[in-house]
């Protein structure tokens, strides 16, 4: 049985994809800095590693036969891009181990937006890593993830925080015009493609993933339809974002940051909005996969919404 390793699979996304993984056909490893014993299926494992012992890593991962290694680790800082490139150069040694995906699940980072977010510099060093290895890669790009205009109606592992329109509230804080295209995936959709993607043969640089297309105005629009509620509605000029002099939605109870820092957030996914990263290539995962039928945006809001929960 082919082991799918996945770091920080405790986490958002990556509870998500051993969610996923366990209704495969995949064994599951789930690698964390700390050791826990909770798993009840006898498809998965725990591993505690230590991110700074690079042998150790490799060893363990001997150990357990891990064939591809999908690393869902937060990354929101050096320590954390650290501890990713150690895993990378880990499942480098091992010579079990043959793919890795790196923790991405975002839009394209290229060296181009640095100027707009440096921490974008973590993903650069990751995938530079990765090319300099003899690993197999694919960097998973699903977009935006669309649970955070379903929380709290929604399954989701991700941590609460409202972007752009607070459904709840009925307020909208829109960044520019509000008709930027913003490409948008539910993590449960993306999980899925990925595990089908670790069958295939070849895997491209970027795999793409959508689940939907829209744009703040029409997320505004189906809001406003399943609620039947006029929203209160800002628009942030260009101006004031790259001053990043934002409006900020009321948040949802939950979010565990301080109110600059949340200003920080929303400033800075603002720039990116507005830059249309989030307007992701056409060249897709999804044609390789026609059986699986993401959930749209309209379909995903009137399931969170449509029974005017507000
Ligand atoms: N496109 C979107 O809308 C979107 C939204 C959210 C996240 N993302 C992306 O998805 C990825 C995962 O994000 P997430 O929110 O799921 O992450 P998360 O829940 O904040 O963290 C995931 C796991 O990372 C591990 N971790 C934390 N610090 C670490 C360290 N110093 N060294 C090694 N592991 C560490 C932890 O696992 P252990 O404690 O078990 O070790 C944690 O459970 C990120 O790349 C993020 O940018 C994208």
């Amino acid at each position: 049985m082919v082991v799918i390793a996945v770091a920080g699979g405790s986490g958002g996304v990556g509870k998500t994809i051993v969610e996923k993984l366990l209704e495969s056909k995949f064994d599951v490893v789930i690698l964390s800095r700390t050791a826990r014993q909770e798993n009840s299926s006898q498809k998965v494992q725990n591993l505690q590693i230590n991110y700074d012992d690079i042998p150790s890593m490799a060893h363990e991962f001997e150990r357990h036969k891990i064939h591809t290694i999908i690393s869902a680790i937060g990354l929101v800082s050096d320590e954390t891009s650290q501890s990713q490139l150690n895993l990378i150069e880990a499942g480098e040694k091992s010579v079990s181990t043959k793919r890795f995906i790196p923790s991405e699940y975002s839009f394209i980072q290229t060296p181009n937006l640095l100027s707009i977010d440096p921490s974008i510099q973590w993903w650069l060093d990751a995938a530079e890593r990765l090319k300099a290895s003899g690993l197999e890669y694919t960097r998973v790009i699903p977009g935006f993830f669309m649970d955070y205009w379903g929380m709290p109606y929604v399954q989701t592992h991700l941590q609460p925080f409202t972007f752009g329109i607070d459904i709840a509230s009925g307020t909208a804080a829109i960044p520019g015009n509000g008709d930027n295209v913003i490409c948008m995936t539910y993590t449960y959709d993306l999980a899925t493609y990925l595990v089908k993607a670790l069958d295939l043969d070849n895997w491209p640089e970027f795999s793409i993933i959508v689940g939907d297309e829209v744009t703040y105005n029409q997320v505004l629009e189906l809001a406003e339809e399943f609620t039947g509620k006029k929203f209160k509605v800002t628009y942030d000029t260009l101006e004031q974002i790259t001053a990043g002099n934002v409006t900020v939605p009321p948040q949802p109870e939950g979010v565990d940051s301080s109110s600059d820092e949340i200003k920080e957030m929303t400033a800075l996914v603002s720039r990116l909005t507005v830059n249309n990263v989030f307007q992701l290539p056409k060249d897709r995962l999804n044609a390789q996969f026609p059986e699986v039928k993401p959930v749209t945006f309209r379909e995903f809001l009137q399931n969170a919404w449509g029974r005017s929960r507000v």
